[in-house]
This record gives C-alpha cells, structure tokens and sequence, in this order.
C-alpha cells in the first residue's frame, strides 16, 4: 500500500512539497492531497492545478485538493505547511484526517509551536520540520522555486519505533522526490538557527520596507539586526540550546544569499496579513523572560510591527523608510 500523505496549507512551502511529490506519487490514486480550508480556491486550484516555476521554467500538476477532511481520511502522514498562528484552529478542522497511527509532521517559523502536543493532548508525538528552500508564492497555487535549501526532520524526544520509521520512510520520500531532507536527532536546535536568522532579518524588513540584502546597505538596521540577534542568542544559552554555529554571522550570511528576496514578515505587511511576529521575536522575549534575560531590542520590534498590523485597516498605514 503506497504511503498517504496530505499537505495542509497551499502557501508558498505547501505548493511547493506538493509539486515535488506528485510526479511521484500520480500513479498511486489518492495517495497525495493538498488541503485547503478555503472552498472557493479549492474550486479554483481543482481546475487550474498548481503551477510549479523555477528559472527553467513551469510545470502545472493537476494535484488534487479537498476542503474536506472526512472525504479524504484516513492519512498516514499529515504534514502541517500553515503559519504558526493558523496551526490550532488547522489542527482541530483535520481531525477527521488522524488516525492513532498517523504521522503529523510541523513546518511552521518560529517556536511557539513545539508544545503543541501538550497544549493540544495529542495522542502521539509529532516530528517538526526546518526547512530553508527559498519558495514564494506569486499567486493562488503558484509557487516559485527560487532557492534550494534543506529540510531537517526530527522528534523533540525519542519516538516510539514505528514512528521512527514513519520518518525515515517519509524521509526517503521527499528524497526521491529531490529535496535535500536529513533526520535530525536535536531538531530543536534547528528549530532555534532559523529562528535567530528569521528573528533578525523578517521583523527589520517588514519594518523598513526592505528587500534581505538592502538590511545590510543600513547602519540602522544592521545594528538593529545584531542587537536582536544577540539577544536571542543569550536567550538560548541560558535555555541550554547548543549554539554550534555563530548566529550573527549566519543571519548576515542568509541577508547576503537570499539579497533579493522579499521576507515573509514583509510578504505579510504588503497583502496586509497577520504576521509571525509571536511566534518568532514574541517568542523570543516569552522565553527570555521565563529565563530571566532582558530582550529590549526584541520586544521593540514586536511592539512596532503589532502596531502596523493593528493599523491595516487604516489607509493611512506609512512604510517606514531606513
Ligand atoms: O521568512 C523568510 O522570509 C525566510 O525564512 C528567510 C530565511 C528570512 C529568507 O527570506
């Protein structure tokens, strides 16, 4: 019997793990579904198919795509692309897809997520994903495959054995399908690297209306950027995360060969949607405070982008220039 997988979410990183899976999974029917809760776009990527770019060009793949959990379930492996703040109200409308032996696996920025099996009282541990492929969505199931990345999956503990294997068959999957996966046996910390690359760069180009690369053409906000960086680092030392690679130097790193690239807290403001400000600096702060670290240069940024998020319905909103 062929793995079923669905992808919850068609965002950017969900057309995307789609788009590389169905060429090898269209011959087994029904083994592949993306999820949307949206009824309309579903009606509308059912009929158009996600469009796959890359600098080689498009491919359109007739995926098929339900707004109907019940209709689809049961799944083996659900694989959870929507933004932190969605994942709740995401993780309650999919019930019907679970079963005990279901895989749930998490992609979301950021770390207000990984306590989600407590919070939630899910029955089985969940794996977590971190992935860096540079996908955008240009429009509804239309998704641009900038950059290749890798995508690290793991457990936060040592999983039961059948899960173990559900990963490394999920794993091998994604491989085939030729993303650069690998198991990761401390994906909390890789879960904490992309937040001190997403805590620097997302907030500050979203604030300053600037593109990853002009953040560094500005003393303002490359200071900025360092002070906030800084901070979550100290944050996770005295959380006892293992810090095996130099944060600043990796986040001005990632500024440098993603120069071009519109954030996805910059994203958010221009379509005037919420942002992952909470689960990314917010976090940062909620954690510094449990473990008695100041984080001023953190809680700035969440002030000042909670402010422009309130100011959206206001035609007034000003983008702040450097
Ligand atoms: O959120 C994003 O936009 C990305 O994670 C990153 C790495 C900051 C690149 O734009």
């Amino acid at each position: 019997m062929p793995i079923r997988i669905a992808i919850i979410g068609p965002g950017a990183l969900g057309c995307l793990f789609v788009s590389l899976l169905f060429p090898k999974k269209q011959s087994a029917k029904d083994s592949l579904w993306l999820l949307d809760h949206n009824q309309e776009r579903t009606t509308l990527l059912t009929a158009q198919g996600i469009l796959y770019e890359t600098d080689k060009g498009q491919e359109r793949y007739p995926i098929p795509v339900s707004s109907d959990p019940q209709a689809i379930s049961p799944m083996d492996v659900v694989l959870f692309c929507v933004k932190s703040h969605d994942l709740d109200g995401c993780l309650q409308s999919c019930l019907p897809l679970l079963s005990p032996q279901t895989l749930l696996v998490f992609l979301q920025n950021g770390i207000s997520h990984l306590d989600i099996q407590e919070r939630l009282d899910l029955p089985t541990a969940p794996a977590f994903a971190s992935s860096s492929e540079g996908a955008t969505l240009l429009g509804p199931g239309h998704v641009l495959h900038a950059g290749r990345g890798i995508t690290c999956l793991g457990f936060l503990q040592k999983p039961a054995d059948r899960q173990q294997q559900q990963l490394a068959e999920l794993t091998r999957i994604l491989q085939e399908a030729g993303l650069q996966v690998a198991l990761s046996q401390d994906i909390r910390t890789q879960l904490w690297a992309k937040l001190f690359i997403n805590a620097g760069i997302n907030p500050l180009t979203a604030i300053y209306n600037r593109t990853n690369g002009q953040l560094l053409t500005s003393c303002a906000a490359r200071s900025r950027l360092k002070n906030i960086v800084h901070e979550a680092e100290a944050v996770a030392r005295a959380c006892g995360i293992v810090i095996s690679v130099d944060p600043l130097q990796a986040t001005l790193t990632v500024c440098k060969s993603t120069a071009k690239n519109i954030s996805s807290m910059l994203q958010d403001r221009r379509h005037k949607r919420p942002t992952e400000i909470d689960a990314i600096n917010g976090a940062i702060v909620r954690e510094g405070k449990r473990v008695g670290i100041a984080t001023p240069f953190n809680e700035e940024v969440v002030q000042q982008i909670k402010k422009i998020e309130e100011k959206y319905n206001q035609d007034t909103t000003r983008i702040e220039e450097i």
